[in-house]
């Protein structure tokens, strides 16, 4: 495949489907607490995208994914499979990953939530993680390539002494869920695909607080977990690139 620019029109397809893929973890936050399941977090995502947006939860039946939503809890990475059986508890920390399709085009965004009162170090973690994906954001314009966005994003996870998951990376999006190119979070300045206006892709770095490595379950195929079992954050935004700058298209209220 190559890089698909979307013409005006279509990024602001892009800029609908952004909004209600952030509108979602808006809508949840009142409902990430002790005691519910990630799977009864699922529901209610899966509920509200279908009844109140009328849009389409891209995860589901996605490569066989059986779930509407990606919740990933303490040392799984990503790709966390929704579950009854997994039961929030205080100090948790977890990441709700929405993607919606409407009108034919994905708004793609994931961000970290505490259950009651996580550890100072969880909430570091979760910070620098935060903080990694806005310096890649602020590198993303025209002109620049995508090394310096992953090269900034590695920079600032390593000098906090956190693993820059690899395995799994940012990605062109549009009609397609995952498109060209792939965003690496890790990379070397002025290497790589040069950016230009009208590129729609996510920046989605992983952080963990120990080793980079992660293990894949055998038992589901999907769940990513770190290798040393310690802690990994992640969050997620959708982004066009304009002449001048980028775009947001999944910003919160909460972040504006
Ligand atoms: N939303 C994830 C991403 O950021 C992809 C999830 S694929 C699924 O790219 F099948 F697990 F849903
Ligand atoms: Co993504
Ligand atoms: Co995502």
């Amino acid at each position: 495949m190559s890089i698909q620019l979307k013409t005006s029109a279509e990024i602001e397809k892009m800029r609908v489907a952004g909004r209600l893929a952030a509108e979602v973890l808006e809508m949840i936050g009142e409902h990430v607490r002790a005691g519910i399941s990630t799977g009864e977090l699922d529901r209610i995502c899966h509920r509200h995208i279908v009844e109140k947006q009328g849009a389409i939860p891209a995860p589901l039946n996605y490569r066989g994914f059986p779930r509407a939503t990606c919740i990933s809890v303490n040392h799984v990475v990503c790709h966390g499979i929704p579950s009854e059986r997994k039961i929030l508890k205080n100090g948790d920390i977890l990441n709700i990953d929405i993607t919606v399709i409407k009108d034919g085009f994905h708004g793609d965004t994931s961000k970290m939530f505490f259950v009651g009162n996580a550890p100072e170090h969880a909430r570091r973690l979760v910070r620098v993680a935060r903080e990694c994906l806005f310096k890649g954001i602020e590198a993303a314009r025209p002109g620049a390539r995508l090394g310096d966005i992953g090269h900034i994003i590695q920079r600032h996870g390593e000098a906090h002494h956190y693993g820059i998951v690899r395995e799994y990376c940012g990605h062109g999006i549009g009609r397609a869920f995952h498109e060209d190119p792939q965003v690496l979070h890790y990379g070397t300045p002025g290497t790589g695909v040069e950016l230009e206006a009208g590129m729609t892709f996510t920046i989605e770095p992983m952080l963990n607080a120990g080793t980079r490595h992660t293990r894949l379950s055998t038992q589901d195929g999907w769940t990513v977990t770190t290798r040393d079992r310690r802690l990994s954050a992640q969050w997620e935004h959708t982004i066009a690139i304009h002449e001048g700058g980028c775009e947001v298209l999944t910003l919160r209220e909460e972040e504006r």
